[in-house]
């Protein structure tokens, strides 16, 4: 096998554990150093991995000629600063979603990338769960008719942030989903909020996207909710699919169900009749989709690989998260999606 590709994780807390623990396992990698700006944390990550340097400043990282791919799993207003540091350094870098609290930021870290020739890539995990997959498969090859529209749930009684609210902490994962089974951007958003345990930190959000083709979808994000959901509702002309995370096993559910339009109208109450026919409970993988999502990581470092979730992706859901909290600020308001600059997209 070729050289192992050397990487370093930013960032040791809650999610940046289960990170390390994937790149110290990975094959062709070598966890080369992790770096946490709290001493506490960085001494505990540090001894789990012996041989793995401990550093507490991302220059560190950024000067190591062992460290090719770096990821970042600090907080997310340190994202941008933190891929910025270390583009210009020139290391291929994966930022944890959501890629950065700003378009304007967004923007410049993919135009970076590219005038340095290097990846970036974001950390929309559920593009790499087989259960995603399988949507999008049913989508592309028109198996469920044509995508009419979708809503999500991902709720539990969780863990309350105080950097980002409960849009910009969980929505990303819907939004990438959202974006890449409709395959287009939508023309405006609206959202709804409130913030019942902190001051101007929306605890619960309700977002609407509307899309030209006429299609829409709906995202239902919160930290105080009594029930923990993860689920996801497609509907077809043809078939209705749910994808529900929380199932052990049986994750996607596909329903044979639709309104069909008779041919020859008789009167008008005879012209559409409701189909309800088999469910099927198609056999999905079961590997963990973030051990996926750091093998391909490592692929796109190795072979120079756009990732499938790369900068533009990561740019179009912080595009609809901004249109949403503007929303959020102007009391629902539909704000406007423009379109991506030409550069970039
Ligand atoms: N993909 C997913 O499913 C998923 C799940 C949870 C969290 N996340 C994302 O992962 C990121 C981290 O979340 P978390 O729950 O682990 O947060 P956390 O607060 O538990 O950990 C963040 C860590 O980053 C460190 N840090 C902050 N600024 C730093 C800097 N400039 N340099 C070095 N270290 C720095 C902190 O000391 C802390 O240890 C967030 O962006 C979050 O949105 C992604």
């Amino acid at each position: 096998m070729s050289e192992r590709i050397g990487i370093a994780v930013v960032g040791t807390g809650d999610w940046g554990a289960n990170l390390v623990r994937n790149f110290a396992n990975l094959p062709g990698t070598r966890l080369v150093s992790v770096c946490d700006a709290d001493p506490q944390r960085l001494a505990k990550t540090a001894a789990q991995y012996p041989g793995v340097k401990g550093v507490d400043d991302v220059s560190a990282v950024a000067s190591d000629p062992e460290v090719q791919g770096v990821v970042v799993s600090a907080s997310a207003p340190s994202h941008y600063p933190l891929a910025k540091v270390l583009l210009e350094a020139g290391k291929d870098v994966y930022v944890e979603k959501p890629l950065t609290l700003e378009v304007a930021h967004a923007e410049e870290l993919c135009r970076l990338a590219k005038q340095k020739g290097r990846v970036l890539m974001v950390g929309h995990l559920l593009l790499y769960h087989p259960g995603v997959q399988y949507l999008k498969k049913m989508v592309t090859n028109g198996d469920i008719g044509d995508l009419l529209y979708i809503y999500c749930q991902r709720v539990n009684l969780g863990k309350v942030r105080k950097d980002e609210n409960a849009l910009w902490s969980f929505a990303p994962h819907d939004l990438s989903v959202i974006l890449h089974l409709m395959d287009q951007e939508p023309v405006d958003v609206a959202a709804r909020g409130a913030a019942f345990l902190q001051p101007g930190v929306e605890d619960v959000v309700f977002v609407d996207l509307r899309f030209a083709s006429g299609q829409m979808a709906h995202v239902h994000v919160s930290w105080l909710d009594p029930h923990k959901l993860r689920k996801f509702t497609v509907v077809g002309s043809q078939k209705m699919m749910v994808f529900d995370d929380m199932e052990a096993s049986e994750k996607i559910k596909v329903y044979d169900k639709g309104v069909d339009r008779a041919g020859q109208v008789v009167s008008y109450g005879d012209a559409l009749t409701v189909r309800s026919g088999d469910i099927l409970i198609p056999k999905i993988s079961l590997q963990e989709p973030l051990r996926l999502e750091c093998l391909h990581f490592v692929e796109c470092v190795r072979e120079r690989k756009r990732p499938i979730t790369d900068g533009v992706g990561g740019l179009r859901v912080v595009k609809v998260l901004d249109a949403a909290q503007r929303s959020l600020k102007a009391g629902g308001q539909p704000i406007a999606i423009d379109p991506l600059p030409q550069e970039i997209a």
